[in-house]
C-alpha cells in the first residue's frame, strides 16, 4: 500500500508514464481498483505501446521520490466504429476513419486527493484528444457507486449518456456503469427519438402560428390595406420562432439521472 505524507505546499507537475515507473504504476493499480489488470497491460502503458499516458509527480518531495508517480490517467486511441458508443455519435459525414478517445483507468494517492490533479490529467486528455482531426469524443465507463469520480466528471462537463446495467463482474457481484463522453471537435450526440418528437411538435407548432400570423394579417389587410412592403417585413416572427425552436432543442440534451 502506497502510504505517503503531502508536503505542505506540494508541486505538482506532469509527464509521460514511463518503464522506470513500472512497478510503483502496477502498485498504485492495486491499491485503487477492485479490478485486477494483466501485466501486459502495464508495459503497454510504459512503452507507450497503443496506450498514451501521462503521469503526475511531486516535485517538492525529496529525491528520487520527487519522480514517483503519484497520479495517472491511461488512454487509448480507438476506431469509432469499432466501439459499442458509436451510435452516441453524430457523425457529420460518413467518415469510416473518425476515432475517440477512451479513458483505461485514472487514479491519484488519496493524500492527493481534491488538489485538482485528476481534473488536470483529464485536462490533458481532452487536449491530446482535440489536437487528433479524426477524434470526436472521448469516453469512459465508471462504476455506478464510484461517487467522486462521477461527481468530478459531471463537473468537467462530461455527459452521463448511458447506464449499462451489470456492466462490471467483480468478486462474484455484478455492478452497473455510467458511461460519460465529453464531445471535442464538433462531435455531437445524435437526435435521440424524444428529441426528433420534440422538433417535430416545435415545428408543427411554429407551423400553427405561422398559419395564424398569415390569417391575421389578412384580416388586418382588409382592414388596413397596408401596403407590400409591411406584408414581407411580417414574416420575420415566423422565421424567428423556428430559429428559437432549433437553438431551444440543442440545449436540451437529455440529462442523465444517478441516483
Ligand atoms: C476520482 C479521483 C481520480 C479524483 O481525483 P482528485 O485528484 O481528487 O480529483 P480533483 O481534485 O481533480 O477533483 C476532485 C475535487 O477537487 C476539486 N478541485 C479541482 N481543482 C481543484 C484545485 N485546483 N484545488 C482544489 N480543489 C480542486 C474539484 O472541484 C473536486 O471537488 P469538489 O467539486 O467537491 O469541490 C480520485 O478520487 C481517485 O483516484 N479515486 C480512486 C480511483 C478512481 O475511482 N478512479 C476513477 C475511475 S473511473
Amino acid at each position: 500500500m502506497v502510504n505517503l505524507k503531502v508536503p505542505c505546499h506540494p508541486s505538482i507537475s506532469f509527464r509521460p508514464i514511463q518503464p522506470p515507473d513500472l512497478a510503483i504504476l502496477e502498485r498504485i493499480h492495486g491499491d485503487l481498483f477492485p479490478i485486477r489488470y494483466e501485466s501486459e497491460f502495464f508495459h503497454n502503458v510504459v512503452n507507450g505501446r497503443d496506450i498514451v499516458s501521462w503521469g503526475a509527480v511531486d516535485q517538492s518531495r525529496s529525491n528520487p521520490q520527487n519522480d514517483e508517480l503519484i497520479g495517472f490517467v491511461t488512454a487509448r486511441v480507438v476506431l469509432a466504429k469499432e466501439t459499442e458508443i458509436e451510435d452516441l455519435l453524430s457523425f457529420d459525414s460518413p467518415n469510416s476513419d473518425q476515432t475517440l478517445v477512451y479513458i483505461l483507468t485514472l487514479g491519484v494517492l488519496e493524500s492527493y486527493r481534491n488538489l485538482g490533479i485528476a481534473s488536470s490529467l483529464i485536462h490533458e486528455v481532452v487536449k491530446f484528444a482535440s489536437n487528433i482531426s479524426s477524434c470526436r469524443a472521448v469516453y469512459l465507463h465508471v462504476i455506478s457507486y464510484n461517487i467522486p469520480a462521477i461527481h468530478l466528471y459531471k463537473k468537467m462537463s462530461f455527459q452521463c449518456l448511458r447506464r449499462l446495467y451489470n456492466f462490471y463482474y467483480i468478486n462474484g457481484q455484478h455492478y452497473d456503469s455510467y458511461l460519460f463522453v465529453y464531445y471535442v471537435n464538433g462531435g455531437r450526440s445524435p437526435c435521440s427519438p424524444l428529441q426528433l418528437v420534440s422538433l417535430f411538435v416545435s415545428y408543427i407548432k411554429g407551423g400553427f402560428v405561422s398559419i395564424a400570423a398569415k390569417l391575421w394579417k389578412n384580416e388586418e389587410r382588409k382592414k388596413f390595406k397596408w401596403p407590400k412592403f409591411k406584408e414581407s417585413s411580417c414574416l420575420l416572427p415566423t422565421v424567428q420562432n423556428k430559429r428559437t425552436v432549433t437553438s431551444d432543442n440543442t440545449r436540451s440534451v437529455p440529462a442523465c439521472v444517478i441516483s
